[in-house]
């Protein structure tokens, strides 16, 4: 299969922070980890569209027990590059999770104010349990205190893109994480 690789994108990338093997050796450690957790129990994997999609689907095929899928659409970001702060649902979940055993799939936790509000509101609708597996974490950005018990990478304070993560809907089909060159979002980034 042939992706598309920070060559194919390089006057626009400054420089790689995670491989494409480094993702794939991660989620399928999670992955194993889960699988044993959860065993015979009713799990629904929930990601918030679109940027946790990779995310999602690598994930879920790594697994070794059937698991649901759902997704849900927030807006929390718009179109630049720092968080509004403001959390609205576009589109919710079709699952009734009441009762049953969530897993939160992210992409990134940034302020972790997204996902502050996604596991108050999943404990809201009344879930058995409610745990988050976060592909990558930006520790020094965190405003919202939120408890990811499966992790994946710490990441330093740079405006990623790839495996699902865009900026204004570009590298998101990239296969690994990498960080734009300041002239591509001009120093947004605040
Ligand atoms: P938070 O609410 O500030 O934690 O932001 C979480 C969401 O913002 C993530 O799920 C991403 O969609 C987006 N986000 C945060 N940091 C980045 C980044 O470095 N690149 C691209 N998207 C990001
Ligand atoms: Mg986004």
């Amino acid at each position: 299969m042939v992706f598309m690789q920070i060559a194919d994108v390089q006057d626009e990338i400054d420089h790689e922070l995670v491989s494409k093997a480094q993702i794939e050796r991660k989620i399928a450690q999670v992955a194993a980890q889960v699988s044993e957790d959860y065993r015979n129990k009713d799990l629904v994997l929930i990601a918030v569209l679109k940027g946790a999609v990779n995310t999602m689907a690598a994930f879920s095929q790594a697994l070794s027990i059937p698991v649901q899928m759902d997704f849900m659409s927030l807006s929390s970001y718009g179109s630049g590059t720092s968080s509004s702060g403001r959390i609205t649902v576009r589109q919710d979940l079709s699952a009734d999770v009441r009762g049953r055993h969530i897993l939160i799939v992210e992409d990134i936790v940034d302020s972790g104010r997204t996902l502050g509000w996604l596991v108050q509101e999943m404990q809201r609708r009344g879930a058995a349990s409610v745990e988050v597996f976060a592909l990558l974490e930006k520790p020094s950005r965190r405003e919202v205190n939120v408890a990811v018990k499966y992790k994946g990478y710490d990441i330093p304070d740079e405006f990623a893109v790839g495996f699902g993560l865009d900026y204004n809907e570009r590298f998101r089909n990239l296969d690994s994480i990498a960080v734009l060159k300041p002239e591509v979002y001009q120093g947004e980034h605040a």
